[in-house]
């Protein structure tokens, strides 16, 4: 249901319950003027009372009772009869069955198509019903006035077809070896990838470049990842961010809600989610239930991870200092931090809030070169550095300080799913959460907002649109 909900349907009802397959839409109660049928078990019967009065089912389905009924078009209004079909071996499927009474069941008697004078006209079968029709079954509404040529049809399916249909390639950007930065990137085309077992095909319109990419590329995570040719993406995605479509996990996939644009929520999977798994891990509530909170400061306020980060902490009640450079102390103030150091001057490198002489109860660190020496002295007695930098100095002191009173402890790559993301999106969708967008590249210019990223001064998310 989510599926089809994100393939933008207004109301979705679930066929294996009693109160939904009787097709009736919840949300409006009015009637429909056409029903397209994919579904081979459900009747004319069942669809004729959910018609308007001039209602129309197309219907695209082998369903034997139907092609009686009509055929692959069947209309609630008055007129002449028609049997219509696509598919000439269908209507011979029919007629057997009626000269064996299996039709008698559902009309009262038997019907014999061939008493109508079935006839072929341009590939397409036409019946009519005629003037010595019984009663009773003309009283049962299976008059029908519409018919659809064999072009017709086509053209229907055809359109069908293009509207929800996958192509067979796809394009995309990888690279095949470490290294070489954007210029390493190539556009290809290669085959849309498959879906396995409890995954969703999703398509792309928008993903976000993240430092993790670009250390991928530069051998970060040797030898588990990449494999060669490798689309930058997220590790479980298959077929990456930078692709028309991706193969996902459907445990790992939401629904994009109506009012949150693709550019918006392409940046929350990795930065949203780091910067919401960093403020759980200090104990955040974003209920209301976190009482005056913590005080806590944000380092790269500005970047990705960032400007998330001090929105999120603002909705915990924390009180927020945040660092960043000159440029960005105006957008990092609106994004809710209740004082911003500029990280260029003396103040800002020792990292020293001037409106209290309090210390911090944590920091969360997200700027690649401030170390655990600058950090201790501004702690609290039991503070605690949150780091998401793959900082090698950091992680030694993290090790060296993992029984000591002042901590440092390193987050490892999120590993916060489907509920979080449904959270940060309903935020975002609420406006309570805003994506800083840095820039938006056309697919064509991925290199470039590699580039951007690879640069370190980006200003929240770098964005490319397919
Ligand atoms: N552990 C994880 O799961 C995880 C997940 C995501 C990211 N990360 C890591 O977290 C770090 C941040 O990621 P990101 O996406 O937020 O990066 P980003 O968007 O590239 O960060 C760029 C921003 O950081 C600012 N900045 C750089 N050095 C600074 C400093 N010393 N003080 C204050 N601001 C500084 C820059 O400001 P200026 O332009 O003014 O210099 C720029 O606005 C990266 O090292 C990334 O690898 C880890």
């Amino acid at each position: 249901m989510e599926l089809v909900r994100y393939l933008d349907a207004d109301d979705v009802l679930n066929y294996n319950t009693p109160e939904d397959a009787i097709l009736m839409s919840s949300a409006s109660g009015e009637k429909y003027d056409y029903i397209i049928n994919a579904a081979i078990n459900i009747g004319w019967s069942l669809m004729r009372p959910t018609l308007t009065s001039h209602g129309r089912v197309v219907e695209i389905t082998p369903n034997p009772g139907n092609y009686i009924q009509g055929g692959p078009t069947m209309t609630q209004s008055g007129g002449g009869w028609r049997l219509v079909s696509a598919d000439r071996r269908e209507i011979e499927a029919v007629l057997p069955r009626e000269q064996h009474g299996v039709w008698r069941r559902q009309c009262g008697r038997p019907v014999q198509l061939r008493w109508w004078g079935v006839t072929w006209r341009d590939g397409v079968a036409v019946g009519r019903i005629s003037s010595a029709t019984p009663e009773h079954f003309l009283s049962d509404s299976y008059r029908i006035n519409e018919t659809m040529t064999t072009g017709e049809i086509q053209e229907l399916l055809g359109i069908m077809a293009a509207g929800g249909g996958i192509p067979a390639t796809m394009r995309a950007v990888q690279y095949t070896g470490y290294g070489g930065g954007a210029g390493a990137l190539k556009h290809v085309e290669i085959p849309v990838p498959s879906v396995k077992k409890h995954e969703v095909l999703i398509k792309v319109e928008a993903a976000s470049v993240n430092p993790i990419d670009w250390s991928i590329q530069k051998g970060m995570l040797r030898p588990f990842l990449p494999k060669f040719p490798f689309i930058p993406g997220v590790y479980p995605l298959k077929g990456g961010g930078l692709a028309e479509y991706v193969a996902a996990p459907e445990s790992l996939t939401v629904v994009r809600p109506a009012g949150v644009s693709a550019v918006d929520a392409a940046g929350l999977p990795v930065a949203g989610l780091t910067a919401l798994k960093a403020l759980m891990s200090i104990g955040t509530k974003f209920d209301g239930t976190g009482g005056t909170g913590a005080n806590v400061l944000i380092t790269a306020a500005s970047g990705g991870v960032g400007t998330y980060a001090v929105q999120l902490a603002k909705l915990g009640n924390h009180r927020v200092t945040a660092t960043c450079g000159a440029r960005n102390m105006d957008l990092v103030r609106s994004l809710g931090a209740d004082e911003v150091l500029d990280y260029n001057t003396p103040q800002g490198a020792a990292l020293t809030s001037s409106a209290s002489d309090e210390k911090y109860d944590y920091i969360i660190n997200t700027a690649m070169n401030v170390n655990w020496s600058a950090m201790k002295p501004t702690l609290s007695s039991r503070g605690r550095v949150v780091d998401i930098t793959p900082n090698p100095g950091n992680y030694v002191a993290a090790m060296l300080t993992m029984f000591a009173r002042k901590k440092i402890t390193m987050m490892a790559l999120m590993s916060l799913g489907k509920e979080e993301m449904r959270f940060l999106m309903e935020l975002v969708g609420e406006g309570k959460l805003r994506t800083v967008v840095d820039s938006r590249c056309p697919f064509e210019k991925a290199a470039e907002a590699w580039e951007k990223s690879m640069g370190g001064h980006a200003t929240g998310k770098v964005i490319v649109e397919m």
